[in-house]
């Protein structure tokens, strides 16, 4: 469903990567973690050109989430000049989410912009009594951001690639070292992360896909992937979030 909603905040919180607040009665439509909305970020009426950016923030009281972005180019650039009271047009709430499982311990994996839906992914899981533990990976310390959001819901480790902040390494560096049972995991960042990750947990789980898309709601196939089982999801409507195994990686 199209909506205009107002910009309430942006800030830069990393390098290049930008949080901006949104208010709207849509809103309301937003319970699950891991939907996307597709924001229009040039074009005229005949040639929209939009960007999925993840939601990392619901606050229903007050009708307001946050989308966390990185600006790396023209359209996302432009989106980053957005100022309190601007309106944006997108698209919203689309894709399918996380379930939000009661119960257990669980491992949470982050990768640079996918980490944004993990943090109201935890929020919610630790609302109803789920245990998370979360582990972040990003390339350099200049990167890092939402590291005391996190810490704030549960344990929090960090891997840079290049060694200048946490443990150096991947995820999977922080991940292999972890001494803890876990129940289930929730993934979302670069494929050769997610496949690392699945590969390397001996666990159910949940992942989900950045991909580009062209329409967002299924019509183009832009962003059509391959199950297991030989048939084809678009990462759009099917997804973005699928189980562990279920998607070719
Ligand atoms: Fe068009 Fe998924 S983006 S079908």
């Amino acid at each position: 469903m199209k909506n205009i909603m107002t910009v309430v905040s942006q800030e830069e919180i990393a390098d290049k990567i930008y949080e901006m607040v949104l208010e709207g009665e849509i809103t309301q439509n937003m319970t699950t973690p891991g939907q996307f909305v597709h924001v229009r970020v040039s074009g005229s009426t005949e040639n929209v050109l939009r960007r999925p950016i993840s939601i990392s923030d619901i606050n229903q009281d007050k009708s307001q989430f946050t989308i966390t972005y990185r600006a790396d180019g023209e359209g996302t650039g432009k989106l980053s000049r957005f100022k309190p009271g601007d309106a944006v047009d997108l698209l919203s709430p689309l894709g399918s989410g996380y379930p939000v499982e009661p119960g257990g311990h669980v491992l949470i994996v982050g990768g640079g912009i996918g980490v944004p839906p993990l943090y109201e992914l935890s929020k919610q899981l630790n609302a109803i009594g789920v245990k998370t533990t979360h582990v972040l990976g990003f390339n350099s310390s200049k990167d890092i951001f939402y590291e005391e959001k996190f810490r704030a819901l549960g344990e929090t480790l960090i891997a840079t690639a290049d060694g200048s902040y946490g443990t150096e390494g991947f995820v999977t560096d922080v991940t292999r070292h972890l001494t803890d049972s876990f129940d289930r995991f929730y993934a979302c960042g670069p494929k050769v992360m997610l496949k690392a990750v699945s590969d390397e947990l001996d666990i159910d789980g949940y992942i989900s896909l950045e991909e580009r898309m062209g329409c967002g709601f299924g019509v183009c196939y832009a962003c059509v992937c391959q199950r297991a089982d030989g048939t084809q999801a678009k990462i759009c409507t099917d997804g973005p979030v699928f189980r562990k195994g279920e998607i070719i990686l």
